[in-house]
């Protein structure tokens, strides 16, 4: 498996503090099966460094100076990059794409959309960036209106489906748009966000289970295996099933006459 979405630089954002903690990390997700991890520090958010591209060059450099001799898995870079106006400026300064490709995870406030990111998605594809929604069913407005996800989609964007909203440990409201989101084919592939090897930690099987019990097994292997290995290798990524629309979660109103 592959996971495309993890916090394991240490000291640079909300993720683990201390090389100890992602030596339990990296053992945790090989335990479970996974066999290559993006790295993916935030960015633009979080940053405990003022996101200076110097100290996030050379926490790599560590990192993969640290792990060359690891066998067991194989690590890429990447980020996660908070929305912003000037992202595309960032992204292509620090190359802040999913191992250099074309797709860049882009992330929202949890109870945001802001208005102009249909124009900034659409800047960033003229420039040959592919946006990747992080977790949007994390997303209090993209889970009241599906309807936006579902838009941004059908215009060349993806997003990924975070493991544990799919395992029900982000709660019933959570679980229900991740349900939602991957039965329309809203999101394309399953990571783990893992932040530590305590809550919030880099296992991917146990979501592969679930989403093989809504979607079917080989969809559900290919979310955590083709889907993610074609985004690395910076190709299309392979077609599981156009987007469709979901049902509109607005109220009915019924008028007695
Ligand atoms: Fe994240």
């Amino acid at each position: 498996m592959i996971d495309l979405h993890c916090h394991l630089l240490p000291d640079w954002d909300d993720g683990p503090d201390t090389w100890e903690e992602v030596d339990r990390m990296i053992a945790l997700a090989a335990e479970d099966g996974i066999e290559a991890i993006c790295i993916t520090p935030h960015y633009l958010r979080f940053s405990r460094h003022g996101n200076d591209p110097d100290t996030l060059r050379s926490k790599f450099e560590e990192f993969f100076e640290r792990y060359k001799e690891e066998k067991r898995i194989s690590f890429y870079r990447g980020a996660e990059v908070f929305i912003h106006p000037d992202i595309i400026k960032h992204i292509k300064m620090e190359s802040l794409g999913l191992n250099g490709s074309e797709y860049v995870f882009v992330e929202f406030p949890s109870d945001q959309v802001p208005a102009g990111t249909k124009d900034l998605f659409y800047r960033m594809m003229l420039d040959g960036l592919t946006p990747v929604i992080s977790h949007p069913e994390r997303n209090t407005v993209f889970g009241g209106q599906p309807e936006l996800l579902y838009d941004l989609v059908c215009r060349g964007c993806l997003a990924q489906v975070t493991a544990m909203s799919l395992t029900g440990e982000f709660g019933a409201v959570v679980y229900k748009r991740a349900e939602l989101f991957l039965k329309n084919n809203l999101v394309q592939f399953i990571a783990t966000d893992a932040h530590d090897s305590q809550k919030r930690k880099p296992v991917l099987s146990k979501a592969v289970k679930v989403a093989a019990a809504l979607t079917g097994k080989e969809k559900a292997g290919a979310m955590v295996d083709d889907i993610p290995l074609a985004i690395l290798n910076n190709e299309i990524i392979p077609d599981w099933g156009s987007p469709l629309r979901p049902d509109k979660a607005r109220k009915k109103f019924f008028f007695k006459k």
